[in-house]
């Protein structure tokens, strides 16, 4: 019974420690910020993954006036995602003829906070056929959670 003790110990913590990690539960709903100072807002996620939203960009590639743009976007609801859910969003936006389409993982990071980490491809419109190999841009952008006021 004296040897098994540390046995059952070491057993307790693992568990408990796994516990833990199973609650970390990353949603999509909500208030976000980039890394670039873009700002959204996304709805709860539908029964099928389906969610919608708003974007309001810092930056563009254009001279137009800036003006808050929809998107729609796509959860995966696979059990195997563990609470930290890969997706994808497409914004339309609104005061230019061009298409971002964003993809990534909702992620619980080391200090507890939600952390979106993506990827994006910006698709501008071209005039010619010649001019596509020029059409697309891509990155890359992390959107945490706004601090109050912001
Ligand atoms: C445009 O310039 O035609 C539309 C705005 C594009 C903004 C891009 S999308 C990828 C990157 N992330 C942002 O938050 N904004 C820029």
């Amino acid at each position: 019974m004296v040897q098994a003790t540390p046995l059952l110990l070491v057993l307790f913590l693992a568990l408990g420690a796994h516990s833990l990690q199973a609650t970390q539960q990353c949603s999509l709903t909500g208030r976000w910020v980039n890394d670039l100072g873009s700002k959204m807002n996304l709805s709860p996620v539908d029964k099928n993954g389906g969610f919608t939203g708003t974007y309001r960009t810092a930056v563009t590639a254009t001279s137009n006036k800036i003006k808050e743009s929809p998107l729609q976007g796509s959860m995966q609801r696979n059990p195997n995602q563990k609470g930290q859910p890969t997706f994808g969003f497409t914004v339309n936006w609104s005061f230019s003829d061009s298409i971002t389409v964003f993809t990534g993982q909702c992620f619980v990071d080391d200090n507890g906070e939600e952390v979106l980490k993506t990827m994006w491809l910006l698709r501008s419109h071209e005039d010619s056929i010649k001019n596509d190999w020029k059409a697309t841009r891509v990155g890359f952008n992390v959107f945490t959670r706004p601090k109050p006021l912001e």
